[in-house]
């Protein structure tokens, strides 16, 4: 799988796209296929694939993020690219609304380096920020709420469902003793004194957690996935790389539902396991290290 490993060279220092290989090797994307890339970010998938199909006028690349949507514009505005601004549920329906059909559609799901990597965004427990954590500017919703607001079984309901953290009462009740909490640094030093002599850092159960909830990241993929679905023409492709076992779960369960039995068999799965990183890439882009891609293809509309 791995064997073409510098084939696509990421030019853009912020963000590497994740299993990039395997996503060109599996989708396998043609000439002038159009593409949906829903969490196109730094474009590294979106511009590796718009590399071979050729297509960009039928390319259509969504993101929550202002910021991410600015730099997008600026790559991709002038091949008369969309660059859709959106969350990647409405983005599918309005898309679907307008009978636009596609070739290859990606998720990439979660959150990008530059979201961890700027303080002021409030994704990092390691860097101090101010408990933001939205990767929409726009929504009301932030960390801060959920950390001080939120009642004490929804933080314990979060933390564990969201962070299969095994000590989510014990962090929930430092959290609402602590209240008011103002920053990252102070939510981190939490689950840090919970787990003592942890090798990892137990903040990032805790941290993506409130993460997930304070985006809504698996309500909008289980309600998205049936319109990707309707978006693929025949014989496309649909890939999704997840980085959380419940977003894998809910992936695998629709995938085995909508090929498994005659009446409902609308795709062939093409992973009948999911692709995972190699050794490599985990070294040189820790975040890939939970990486999942599970890619299917429509057989029937
Ligand atoms: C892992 S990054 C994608 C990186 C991209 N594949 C690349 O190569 O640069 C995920 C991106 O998806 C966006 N995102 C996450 N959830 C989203 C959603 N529900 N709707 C739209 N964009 C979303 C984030 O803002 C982020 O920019």
């Amino acid at each position: 799988m791995n064997k073409n490993k510098n084939m696509h060279q990421n030019k853009n220092k912020n963000h590497l796209p994740v299993l990039l290989n395997e996503v060109i090797e599996v989708m396998k994307p043609k000439l002038n296929e159009s593409y949906l890339d829903l969490t196109a970010g730094f474009g590294g998938h979106a511009e590796a694939i718009m590399s071979i199909t050729k297509n960009p006028k039928e390319s259509y690349l969504v993101d929550r993020d202002q910021f991410a949507i600015n730099y997008l514009k600026q790559k991709f505005n002038k091949l008369g690219s969309k660059i859709i601004h959106n969350d990647f549920l409405d983005a599918s329906k309005d898309l679907l609304n307008s009978n636009i059909k596609v070739k290859l559609i990606l998720a990439d799901l979660g959150v990008s380096s530059f979201h961890l990597n700027e303080a002021q965004r409030g994704f990092s427990f390691k860097l101090d920020g101010p408990l933001d954590m939205r990767m929409d500017q726009g929504q009301s919703l932030t960390a801060y709420h959920v950390v001080n607001k939120y009642s004490r079984d929804k933080l314990i309901y979060i933390l564990k469902e969201y962070g299969e953290e095994p000590k989510s009462r014990l962090i929930a009740d430092l959290i609402i003793k602590n209240r008011p909490i103002s920053n990252t640094l102070e939510l981190a030093q939490i689950p840090q004194r919970v787990w003592k002599n942890s090798r990892t850092d137990p903040s990032t159960r805790t941290f993506q957690a409130i993460r997930i909830e304070v985006n809504n990241e698996l309500n909008l993929l289980s309600e998205s996935l049936k319109i990707w679905i309707k978006l693929l023409e025949l014989n496309g492709r649909l890939g999704i790389i997840s980085f959380h076992s419940l977003e894998d779960k809910i992936i695998k369960n629709f995938f085995k539902e909508i090929s498994s039995y005659d009446y409902l068999k609308q795709v062939k799965i093409l992973t009948p396991k999911p692709i995972i990183p190699s050794h490599n890439e985990i070294v040189n882009n820790p975040r890939s290290r939970s990486a999942k891609l599970r890619v299917v293809a429509k057989i029937k509309t």
